[in-house]
C-alpha cells in the first residue's frame, strides 16, 4: 500500500473554518444563557452573556465575509463546490446515505473521493449549501437587526414585528445547533476518526492506494 498527499484546504479556508466554529459554539452557549437564564449560567452575569454573544456574532459575520470573498471572488469555485449537480441529486445523495447508514459499518469504501475540484460528497454539498448560503446569512442578518434595532426597524416591520424576528433568529439558531452535532459526528466517519480533521487543520489529505 502506498500513500500520496493532496492539498485540500487552503489557508484562508482553514482560518475561516476554525474561527467560524469557535464563533458559532460561543454563540450557541451564550445564546442558551440569554434564552434560558433561569437554567443556564455559563458566563457570569446576564449582561456579560449578551456582550459575549454580540462579539461572537460580529466575529461570525466577518468570518462569513472571509469565506464568501475567498470562494466567490478569489478561488471562483463557490458554485462548483457548494451547489449539488444533477448527478449528486439523482444518485449521489442515495449512495452517500446508504454509505453513512450501512456501508460504513460494514467496512465498505466511501463512494466519494475528495479532490480539490470536487471536495464534497452529495450530502455534504447539499448540507453545506443550505447552511452557508441560507441559514448562516439568515441567522446573521436577524442577529444584526436585533443588535442595531433602530436602523433596522424597516426590516423588523418587514418580517412582521420584533417577536417574529426574535423567534426566527432562535429557530435558525436551533437548526444550526442540530447541524453542528451532525456535522461533527459525520466528520469522524473517515478511515480513522481523525482522518477528516487533519486536512481541515493542516490542509493535506492523505490518500492510500492499494496495488
Ligand atoms: C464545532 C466544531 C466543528 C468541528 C469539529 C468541525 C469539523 C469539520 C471538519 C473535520 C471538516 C472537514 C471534513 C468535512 O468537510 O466534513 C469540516 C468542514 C466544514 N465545516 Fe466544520 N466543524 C465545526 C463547526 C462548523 C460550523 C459551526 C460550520 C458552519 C456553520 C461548519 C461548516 C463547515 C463547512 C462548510 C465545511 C467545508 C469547508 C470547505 O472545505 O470549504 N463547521 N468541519
Amino acid at each position: 500500500m502506498t500513500t500520496h498527499k493532496i492539498y485540500l484546504n487552503p489557508t484562508p479556508v482553514r482560518i475561516w473554518h476554525w474561527l467560524h466554529a469557535l464563533g458559532i459554539v460561543t454563540l450557541i452557549l451564550s445564546g442558551l444563557q440569554i434564552r434560558f437564564p433561569e437554567y443556564v449560567n455559563l458566563f457570569g452575569t446576564y449582561k456579560s452573556a449578551i456582550r459575549l454573544h454580540n462579539t461572537a456574532g460580529i466575529v461570525v459575520a466577518l468570518s462569513f465575509v472571509l469565506w464568501f470573498g475567498y470562494y466567490a471572488l478569489i478561488a471562483g469555485s463557490l458554485a462548483k463546490l457548494y451547489i449539488p449537480g444533477k448527478h449528486d441529486i439523482q444518485r449521489g445523495l442515495w449512495l452517500q446515505g446508504v454509505y453513512y447508514f450501512f456501508n460504513f459499518f460494514r467496512g465498505r469504501p466511501n463512494p466519494h473521493h475528495a479532490t480539490p475540484e470536487n471536495k464534497f460528497n452529495a450530502l455534504q454539498k447539499s448540507a453545506y449549501m443550505v447552511i452557508m448560503l441560507m441559514l448562516v446569512p439568515l441567522v446573521t442578518l436577524t442577529g444584526l437587526a436585533l443588535l442595531y434595532i433602530a436602523p433596522a426597524w424597516s426590516l423588523v416591520n418587514m418580517v412582521g414585528g420584533l417577536k417574529i424576528l426574535v423567534n426566527l433568529h432562535f429557530l435558525c439558531a436551533c437548526a444550526l445547533c442540530a447541524f453542528v452535532f451532525t456535522h461533527v459526528y459525520l466528520a469522524t466517519l473517515g478511515v480513522t476518526p481523525w482522518a477528516h480533521f487533519k486536512p481541515m487543520w493542516d490542509g493535506w489529505e492523505e490518500i492510500e492506494e492499494k496495488h
